[in-house]
């Protein structure tokens, strides 16, 4: 007889399509399947704050033991999550933070050092003079807020560069082409673009290879994925300058949610590594992701061949005990 949930795990998500967010989910089905008792609820939000309220509140009825989530917004989605919180259901905050300190466990890279990192590196390679402009992500998330201000840190005591422009991008590249396109004339004297995603600075190199402004301009965004149309593969093939590792924390955060439910000790800030990744790094990074691939696989295999060998000794023991009996 199968055992029954263990849990309920409510995962609300500000955005569930894009390849940084699908990769995140796969790495808390992995986790999760290492915990097969316990039951998963997932939500999309599509980008949309007002419908991931509404989420969560869908969740809170459905009585969910802890709600882990990536809120779209910071502001709109404080007071839904002190809610939970303040009931007694533990919440884990993943990637994207709410405006306030109550909360049980934040999962996530710091984005403030990563702007930062990517504006070092900017100051480096411009060798301390020249015009960026930045793309970027949803005004009120906060990611958005302190990938800028890390830039703004870094470039601070370096006159020669200078942020010459900001664009909206949302996070979004449709928006990135619309903005750089309706902006076309700030794209003048510019030689880098930080954008705070890799899928914007995707979209800005696209740009500038349709207005012909291609050479020389460096892209620089922030995720680093591996795999197909990530940003290992664009750094890789010289589409971008470099990005900024963004680790999705999926697998930490259901690590630390059956921690919490289970009444281990956690801690309450969870921050993961971040590094830049450029045409001196890149190959090493595919090679390690390659080999973390590989064995994924072989784990998989092992979990079928588990599977079949439970079965025949199931049966085998179906047979004998008939024998016995007979
Ligand atoms: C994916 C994404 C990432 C970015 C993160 C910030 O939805 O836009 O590209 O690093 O969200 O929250």
């Amino acid at each position: 007889k199968p055992k029954q949930a263990e849990y309920t795990i409510g995962f609300s998500q500000c955005v569930g399509s894009d390849l940084w967010r699908q990769t995140m989910l796969e790495e808390m089905k992995m986790e999760l399947s290492l915990h097969p008792h316990s039951k998963f609820i997932y939500a999309d939000a599509n980008n949309s704050s007002s419908r991931q309220i509404t989420q969560v509140q869908d969740m809170l009825s459905q009585g969910v033991d802890i709600l882990i989530i990536s809120p779209n917004e910071a502001l709109p989605l404080t007071g839904i999550v002190e809610e939970t919180y303040k009931k007694g259901i533990p919440v884990v905050v993943i990637d994207r933070k709410t405006s306030s300190s109550l909360y049980t466990a934040y999962i996530g890279a710091e984005n403030y050092q990563i702007g930062k990192m990517a504006g070092s590196y900017l100051v480096n390679i411009l060798k301390g003079k020249g015009n960026i402009l930045e793309i970027m992500g949803l005004p009120g998330s906060s990611p958005a807020i302190e990938r800028g201000r890390g830039l703004m840190e870094a470039i601070r005591n370096h006159p020669g560069v200078q942020v010459s422009a900001q664009l909206h991008g949302d996070w979004l590249p449709e928006n990135t082409a619309r903005e750089l396109l309706r902006n076309k004339d700030k794209l003048k004297d510019v030689s880098a673009i930080f954008a705070h995603n890799d899928m914007m600075a995707r979209s800005a190199r696209q740009v500038l290879r349709q207005l012909g402004l291609d050479s020389g301009i460096k892209v620089v965004g922030v995720d680093a994925l591996p795999g197909k149309g990530g940003g290992l593969d664009m750094v890789g093939s010289g589409m971008l300058t470099a990005s900024v590792l963004y680790p999705t924390g999926g697998k930490e955060a259901i690590s630390v949610a059956l921690r919490i439910l289970g009444r281990q000790s956690f801690q309450k800030e969870n921050l993961l590594q971040s590094l830049i990744i450029d045409s001196s790094n890149v190959q090493l990074m595919k090679l390690q992701w390659a080999r973390i691939n590989s064995q994924q696989n072989d784990i998989e295999r092992q979990q079928v061949l588990l599977a079949d060998q439970f079965e025949i000794y199931k049966n085998q023991r179906l047979v004998l005990n008939f024998i016995v009996i007979t």
